[in-house]
């Protein structure tokens, strides 16, 4: 059974590719998904929020000390410098050390830090770039339209900057989220990865604070995943990569029938281990070979929706009785 697939431009050798976590953050961890058989790793994001931060921190304790202005720069600077060279390194070495493609990861909240981030992973060798975009829809001075075309730039923008394969990864968070990853889809992204998955809060009613809860998903994530991959997978102009919620080994096989090309994993990294992964190559081997499928394409997509079908179970949402069962 050949379990190829196409990402990122490159033919890779599993469709189940380690989502960017903090289990792709060192080169030890990479050689060890490439031998549970992953089909492509992506690093753990760079933030330039966080990088930024810390160049601000460092530089105020100079500051404090007496230092002048010149070195504040200079040291905020220095800080974001290490932090990137630091990244660079990683890129550099997981390139030595394994053969399927390390694809880098940025999350930047300005364009030109962006283009800056971008251009050096292309230099240090980086297979592609993952952008890891998110801008919290809660300013009511901001309309959706200056949302997506702030989304719009940045694309164009790295578009322009690097040859590399570029990933989008953007959450659900749209009011009309077809619409949206359909106009990104035609701005030369090689592919669309949905969706990001965000940090959650908790109140804690005693001490009366926000706690964070649930840093890894939940298996009852998926469903809403294999919904979006069914209606987005024959609407986008690219491939899908799909993830969140993957804690079954068929969870992949699902996904590749509703329409995504590769499947991301990573809460399951950390609740089962990296031997997650050799599993679910095997099932999906096995599934194959029961159903008489030789390729990934004789069945990815079988159960997506078609272009301009309105009619399926995945666009119901209501709890009418006729359709749930349910009084
Ligand atoms: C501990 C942890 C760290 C993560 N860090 C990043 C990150 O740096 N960049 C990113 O794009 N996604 C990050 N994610 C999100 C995952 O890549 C993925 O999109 C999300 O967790 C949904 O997939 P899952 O259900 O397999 O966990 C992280 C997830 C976890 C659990």
């Amino acid at each position: 059974m050949d379990i190829q697939t196409q990402y990122m431009g490159r033919t890779i050798k599993s469709p189940i590719i380690a989502g960017s976590c903090g289990k792709t953050n060192s080169v030890e961890n990479i050689k060890k998904l490439e031998q549970a058989g992953a089909g492509a790793v992506i690093l753990k994001s760079l933030f330039e929020e966080q990088i930024s931060k810390e160049a601000s921190n460092n530089a105020w304790a100079l500051h404090n000390a007496g230092e002048m202005v010149d070195a504040y720069t200079y040291i905020a600077e220095h800080t974001k410098n290490n932090q990137l060279e630091a990244y660079l390194n990683l890129i550099k070495e997981a390139k030595k050390a394994v053969s399927i493609p390390v694809i880098a990861s940025v999350n930047c909240v300005s364009s030109t830090e962006w283009m800056q981030f971008a251009t050096a992973m292309e230099k240090a060798g980086a297979d592609g770039l993952e952008l890891n975009m998110f801008i919290m829809p809660s300013n009511v001075n901001v309309s959706a339209e200056e949302v997506e075309q702030i989304y719009e730039n940045i694309i164009q923008t790295i578009r322009r900057a690097v040859q590399l394969p570029i990933s989008l990864k953007i959450s659900s968070y749209s009011a009309s989220l077809a619409k949206v990853c359909q106009r990104l889809s035609w701005m030369g992204i090689s592919t669309l990865s949905i969706f990001n998955r965000f940090m959650e809060h908790d109140i804690d009613i005693d001490e009366q604070v926000i706690r964070p809860v649930n840093i890894f998903s939940a298996p009852s994530e998926i469903y809403n995943t294999i919904r979006w991959t069914a209606i987005l997978s024959k609407l986008v102009n690219c491939p899908i990569t799909a993830g969140g919620g993957v804690h079954k080994e068929d969870d992949i096989i699902k996904l590749l029938l509703a329409g995504a090309n590769t499947v991301q994993v990573a809460s399951a990294l950390y609740t089962d281990d990296f031997s997650f992964i050799t599993k679910a190559n095997e099932k999906l081997q096995q599934w194959m070979e029961e159903k008489h499928y030789h390729h990934i394409n004789d069945f990815r997509g079988k159960l997506a929706i078609e272009k301009n079908s309105t009619v399926s179970p995945f666009y119901r949402v209501q709890y009418m009785k006729y359709y749930s069962g349910i009084e």
